[in-house]
């Protein structure tokens, strides 16, 4: 099996654990067959009159031999078979995360692959869990009626052959139920993803729903996917428990005979009783695996699906790689350009056209654009998360492709659009940025995004915790560890993706002086929709329809015309506006 080739890259390593617990669980089955075995020597001994003085004794303790190493063999067969897990777990988990590093951006952004990459936790679990149990038991489930089998066989063969005739009805019977009862689980596990989604989704967007008084609706829709849910479970309960049922009957069936048949033969002295007594035990032994079996295949199949998901992610290649001898330059200043790049996410779909524009070493290159148009995609370009299509992207001169990713990266510094912030405290959010930076340098990076402002008011500063149990921070406050975090990691290339967006113009203000201080040693491309920030930049960069429609400082687009000054101009109505009516509402005060 394909399945089983490839994960013994990760069982390989574990095959003492694994055949040590196969082995414990073999002897834990055995030993539970030693019992009716002992009780029909006393039978034997009674019927020929043969026992000898202290017989008791020694089956008491033969049997407590027998219980002892039942429950050895019980510990160490979980025992081994999960410590073995939890290694293949612990393999494949490392081995997973460290391919998803290597991935390129794209994967991130793709559904398909970005659904791989979350999953892929519950797919090493259910991998974990086919070899904490999928494969010893499946081994028992096999070797426990084979053994026993060949007990009955060897104490009597025709009255064996005889037990056997109900097994072709369970097997025919078997190939009918359970593949129905594989596929009505199918339908829980997708109307549980439903019920999952739906309240997930209604609770993380309960100011919305009560913000428009949804609450009926989405009660509604919730009720409606539990009772899918319920129903879809009941039904597949109800294809579940038939087998079990059925077996119980069958087995009954073949317990019947054996005594009809089995009965008759002792009667007339041709069977001893005591095999038959062996043989009414085993029987109620034998068919319990069976039942097993059901279950363990779909252990197996589940772990055959999170297999191939697994390596389908495994298998993905990273095509952003460095060039063979792509070496780190050695400059402390670097100009970006942009030289006449293509780009898209979709085929047919483009995103930027021809863009071409420059940034000389040390200058501040301000790109301004309706919503949509490739901001971010540009800034993105830059530290090479995308490959272009056409064109290229160069740092003084070298194509960003002949660079080699890590100094790429670490000659960035990116503020993104979306803020992201990791669970802990802000000081560890802003250390993130260089680690190694001193103490006082993460504070003076604080200070200059003006994080200094609202962290000192925090009870525990800058050890305060963000996040889920943590405190709760506004937009622009996050946006200023962001910068911060940027401002610390110290590299020659600045990128600011909407960086301060969502703090008031006068914290903008302040932002922007700290950064003038500290980028004149650099290259910065600013990204922004609030002109005002933009006004100062060396140059700004119209993106319009997928290219650069004009290019300038502030007076030379003002001057020219054109959507620029359209923007600018209804700007400045809307801040004259409000510095109107909030004069209004002043002169209206007591
Ligand atoms: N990962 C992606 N996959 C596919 N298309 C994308 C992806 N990211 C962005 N796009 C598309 O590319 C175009 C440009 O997006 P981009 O985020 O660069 O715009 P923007 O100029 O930064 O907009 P905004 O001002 O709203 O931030 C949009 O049409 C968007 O739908
Ligand atoms: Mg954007």
């Amino acid at each position: 099996m394909l399945f089983l080739r490839r994960l013994s890259r990760f069982i390989g390593p574990q095959r003492r654990l694994v055949g040590g617990s196969v082995l414990a669980g073999l002897i834990f089955a055995a030993s539970g067959l030693v019992p009716p075995l002992l009780v029909r020597q006393i039978l034997i001994w009674h019927a020929e009159g043969t026992a000898a003085e202290n017989a008791i004794g020694l089956i008491v303790v033969a049997l407590a031999v027998a219980f002892l190493v039942r429950a050895l063999a019980r510990y160490a067969y979980g025992m081994l078979s999960h410590w073995a897990a939890y290694n293949v777990q612990h393999a494949m988990m490392v081995a997973l995360y460290r391919h998803i590093q290597t991935l390129p951006h794209r994967f991130f952004t793709d559904r398909r692959v970005g659904a791989l990459v979350s999953r892929s936790v519950g797919d090493v679990e259910t991998v974990e869990d086919f070899v904490a149990h999928g494969i010893p038991e499946t081994v028992l489930a096999v070797a426990l009626p084979t053994a026993i089998l060949v007990a009955l066989f060897l104490i009597y063969w025709p009255l064996a052959l005889l037990a056997l005739l109900p097994m072709p009805i369970i097997v025919i019977f078997g190939r009918y139920i359970f593949p129905r009862i594989r596929n009505s689980w199918g339908l829980v596990r997708k109307a549980m993803a439903g019920v999952t989604a739906t309240v997930t989704e209604s609770i993380a967007g309960f100011a919305v729903v009560k913000a428009f008084g949804r609450e009926r609706e989405q009660l509604r829709l919730v009720e409606e996917r539990w009772r899918r849910y319920r129903d879809d479970i009941q039904r597949a309960q109800f294809f579940s428990l038939i087998p079990a049922g059925v077996i119980e009957l069958i087995a009954g069936v073949g317990l019947i005979l054996v005594v009809a048949v089995g009965g008759d033969l002792t009667l007339r002295g041709v069977i001893p009783v005591a095999d038959l007594f062996v043989f009414v035990v085993y029987l109620g032994l034998i068919y319990q695996p069976v039942i097993q079996l059901a279950a363990i295949s779909e252990n197996i199949q589940k772990a055959m699906a999170s297999t191939d998901r697994v390596f389908e992610l495994l298998e993905v290649q990273s095509n952003l790689s460095d060039k063979p001898g792509a070496t780190a330059p050695t400059s402390p200043t670097w100009s970006v350009e942009f030289d006449a790049v293509d780009f898209h996410y979709e085929p047919n779909e483009p995103v930027l056209k021809a863009v071409s524009f420059r940034a000389e070493a040390g200058e501040l290159i301000a790109i301004v654009g309706p919503t949509g148009v490739g901001k971010t995609t540009c800034a993105h370009l830059i530290p090479r998360f995308y490959d272009v299509q056409g064109g290229a992207v160069r740092l003084s001169g070298a194509d960003v492709r002949d660079l080699p990713l890590t100094w790429l990266r670490a000659n960035i510094s990116l503020v993104l659009q979306d803020v992201f912030l990791f669970a802990g405290t802000i000081h560890d959010n802003i250390a993130f940025g260089r680690p190694g930076a001193t103490e006082a340098e993460i504070l003076a990076a604080a200070r200059a995004a003006n994080v200094d402002e609202f962290a000192n008011r925090l009870p525990d500063g800058y050890d305060s915790r963000i996040g889920e149990r943590g405190v709760r921070l506004s937009g622009g406050q996050q946006q200023r560890i962001s910068i911060a975090r940027a401002i610390l990691k110290d590299s020659s290339i600045l990128v600011l993706d909407e960086a301060t967006s969502s703090v008031d113009a006068e914290t903008e203000g302040l932002i922007h002086e700290a950064l003038d201080r500290l980028t004149r040693e650099r290259t910065t491309l600013v990204i922004a929709h609030r002109m005002a920030t933009v006004r100062r930049a060396d140059r700004i960069v119209v993106l319009r329809d997928n290219t650069v429609t004009a290019a300038g400082t502030h007076d030379e687009l003002f001057d020219r015309g054109g959507w620029y000054t359209d923007i600018i101009q209804r700007q400045e109505l809307n801040t004259s506006w409000q510095l109107q009516s909030e004069a209004g509402r002043g002169s209206d005060g007591p």
